[in-house]
Formats: C-alpha cells, sequence, structure tokens
C-alpha cells in the first residue's frame, strides 16, 4: 500500500455524475490465521447495477466489501473497476464509497460539515463544495437540517446523512454494510426503498450487504447467497426464490418444504417423483436424469392450498394432511402440517392468506394439501 498523501497536490478533475462503473471480483480469496474468509470468489456487478451479497453472519460478507473497499488486501484473486486493476489501489484513489450500519458520522460537526468532508478530501473549491453537499442532503430531504448535529437527528436521519456523505464522493461504486440493521422495521422499509430510488437516479453501482433476505428481494437487481466465503447461488431475486440451487439457498430466502424422492417417471414437460407422501408430479425440467435419481422437491409454504371437504381423487399431487397448529401472523396463518398417512409423516409450513382452517394446540384437523406441478421445484443437487 502506499503511504497516505501529505503533500497539498493540485485539485482533482471535475466530478463526472451518473458514468456507472462495472466492477468484477475474480476469484478473491481471503484467509485469517486458519479460517477462509472468502473462497475464491467470483462475481461481476454490471454498471448501474444494485447487486446485494446474502447469508449468514460470519460468511465473509463484510470481508468482500473491505476487499473492494480497499480495507482489506485478498490473498488471491483481481478486482477491476472498469476493467482497470484495483487490488492493489490504495483506498484513496478507488473512488469507493462504503456506507457502515454504525452510521460513522461526526458528532461535533453539523450534517453539513458531515456531507462536505467528502468534497474537503478532494480539494474541491468552496462553492462547488457547498453547492454540492447542500445537494446531497436535498437528495436525502435532509437540506433543512443541514446545521443540526447527528445527536440531534433520529437514526434513520442519520443513516440518510451517512449516504448523503457516501454519494457525495461521486463514488464509482457505492459499498453499504448492513446500513439499515439499526432501525426499525417501518424505517427499514422506507429507507430501502430510498436507497433504491438514489441509486437508480445516480446510477450508481452498488454493493450492498445484508443478512436480511427480505431486504435484498425487495429491491435487488441481482442477489449472490454466500456461505462459507463461497457463492451459493447468483442471480435475480425471483430467480433464486423459485429455482433454489440447494436446500441452504431455499431456506435462507424464506421458508420452504422438502420432499425426499426418487423419479419414477419423465414425460416431455413433466416429472414424476415417487415420495413418501405418495407421487407428486413437478414440471421442473430434468434433463438427462434417469428413472430411479434421488431428488430433493422444493414447496414454498404459500403454494399449497388447503382442501377441507372429501377431496376429488382426480387431482394432482393431492396429499393427506393433518393441521396440528395455526398461528395468525397479522398479514397471513401459517399452519404447521404433518404431510402423509405414514408413521413419519412429513412436517410442512403451510401459509394462507385467508385461512381455510384454524386448528389449535391438541385439536388437529384433517385435511387434503394440494400443490401445482409448476410450484414443485426439483432442487438441481
Ligand atoms: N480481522 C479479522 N481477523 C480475523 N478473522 C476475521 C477478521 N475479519 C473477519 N474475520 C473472520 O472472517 C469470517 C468472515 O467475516 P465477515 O465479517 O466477513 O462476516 P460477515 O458475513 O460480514 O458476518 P456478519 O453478518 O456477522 O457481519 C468470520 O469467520 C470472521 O470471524
Ligand atoms: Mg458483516
Amino acid at each position: 500500500m502506499e503511504p497516505l498523501r501529505t503533500r497539498p497536490r493540485a485539485p482533482s478533475p471535475p466530478m463526472r455524475f451518473g458514468m456507472a462503473s462495472s466492477l468484477t471480483i475474480e476469484g478473491v480469496g481471503k484467509r485469517f490465521a486458519h479460517r477462509i474468509a472468502l473462497d475464491a470468489i467470483s462475481l461481476t456487478v454490471e454498471p448501474g447495477e444494485l447487486f446485494f451479497l446474502l447469508g449468514p453472519s460470519g460468511c465473509g460478507k463484510t470481508t468482500l466489501l473491505r476487499c473492494v473497499a480497499g480495507l482489506c488486501r485478498p490473498d488471491a484473486g483481481r478486482i477491476r473497476l472498469d476493467g482497470t486493476d484495483i487490488t492493489n489501489q490504495p483506498t484513496h484513489r478507488r473512488r469507493t464509497a462504503m456506507v457502515f450500519q454504525s452510521y460513522a458520522l461526526w458528532p461535533h460537526m453539523t450534517v453539513f460539515e458531515n456531507v462536505a468532508l467528502a468534497l474537503r478530501a478532494r480539494h474541491r473549491p468552496a462553492g462547488e463544495i457547498r453547492r454540492r453537499a447542500m445537494e446531497m442532503l436535498e437528495r436525502v430531504r435532509l437540506a433543512d437540517r443541514a446545521d443540526a448535529r447527528p445527536a440531534e437527528l433520529s437514526g434513520g436521519q442519520q443513516q440518510r446523512v451517512a449516504l448523503a456523505r457516501a454519494l457525495a464522493a461521486d463514488p464509482r461504486c457505492l459499498l453499504l454494510d448492513e446500513p439499515l440493521s439499526n432501525l426499525d422495521a417501518q424505517l427499514r422499509t422506507e429507507l430501502r426503498g430510498e436507497i433504491r430510488r438514489l441509486c437508480r437516479e445516480a446510477g450508481l453501482t452498488t454493493l450492498y450487504v445484508t443478512h436480511d433476505q427480505k431486504e435484498a428481494m425487495a429491491i435487488a437487481d441481482r442477489l449472490a447467497v454466500l456461505r462459507d466465503g463461497r457463492i451459493e447461488q447468483c442471480g435475480t431475486p425471483e430467480e433464486v426464490y423459485a429455482r433454489p440451487a440447494n436446500r441452504f439457498v431455499a431456506r435462507f430466502l424464506g421458508a420452504a418444504n422438502f420432499l425426499e424422492g426418487h423419479v419414477a417417471e419423465r414425460a416431455e414437460s413433466s416429472v414424476r417423483v415417487e415420495t413418501p407422501v405418495g407421487p407428486v408430479v413437478s414440471t421442473t425440467r430434468l434433463d438427462g436424469v434417469p428413472p430411479g435419481t434421488h431428488v430433493t422437491l422444493c414447496i414454498r409454504p404459500e403454494v399449497c392450498r388447503i382442501l377441507t371437504a372429501a377431496a376429488p381423487t382426480s387431482a394432482e399431487n393431492l396429499m393427506p394432511a393433518l393441521v396440528v397448529r395455526s398461528t395468525w401472523l397479522g398479514e397471513m396463518v401459517r399452519h404447521d402440517v404433518l404431510v402423509g398417512e405414514t408413521e413419519a409423516p412429513v412436517p410442512f409450513e403451510v401459509a394462507e392468506l385467508r385461512p381455510t382452517v384454524r386448528a389449535r394446540e391438541g385439536s388437529p384437523v384433517r385435511v387434503h394439501l394440494v400443490v401445482a406441478p409448476a410450484d414443485v421445484f426439483v432442487l438441481p443437487e
């Protein structure tokens, strides 16, 4: 790393706005003592894309952001911004801006000064600093609080100041590390929409870290699910939710039910799988998978339909079940269900917007579950 510059320098060239950069991470690895934090991570964030890194605590999300920001040197791999190798570039040259969970504002400075700081560090003329800092504060709707100190603001407002400061530096790549996790649920929802709007308006290439899958699903263009320093799957939220690569990914993005079975028969556009609760038909394409192959079926709670009346015997994917407990969650009811009339029924979670049954603990309700073949996904693993 280069030593920090202490000599005064000529003003940097005029700022350009709205020019999105591409970020490429190629085989990045990082080890701390014997612990592998990042294991050959490769991904590309397209210009202007809002890309999420999602995964449980300790999977390497912050470490990867720090590598991109230049706060941590990878042991292996390359990082490129617009094709330029920045792997060994000092932090201040990279033009990345990071926003932390803890806001990291200067308490003794006003809101305006906190935002202006990013511009002063770049030796901009005073008039431009004032204009640009106020413009950024307007973008996050805090121009009227320019003279306040951070302590006089709410958590959500402080995080918006941190965002304004990051944007003011005109970064080529914005890095957000769990920016909303200190806020309450309603503010999180509001502010995530705001972040999405700001990134869109500025056309900013953004790498956003969270372990909150709802946040990622709501605003991500694409996301990567990480586990133990590796990427498990990468895609749009819809793709990854509907076609998870494995059980881990399926579970991480929401509730999921699994059924083990063997491929019994493969037709042109569907496959029949023999499971402990009976045959289940799926429209997942299984090219080159011979009958007899062991597979896992993934069924989301919200695609299961509950039938209470005597069920038509001809329906596809009709499973006898027992609702053992219904829990009202406000926006929906979640049922704990045991599927199959066997010694070892399979536990399922079923979600209903308008509940057809309500089971109290100790008095289960006999039903049938129906799942459309298009809603049964065969995991590729
Ligand atoms: N400076 C460090 N020294 C030693 N080990 C570290 C260091 N930084 C991170 N690690 C380890 O590397 C792994 C990844 O850490 P990292 O902070 O990237 O996880 P994370 O995905 O951001 O988790 P969280 O969701 O809890 O913030 C962890 O096992 C962590 O203990
Ligand atoms: Mg972290």
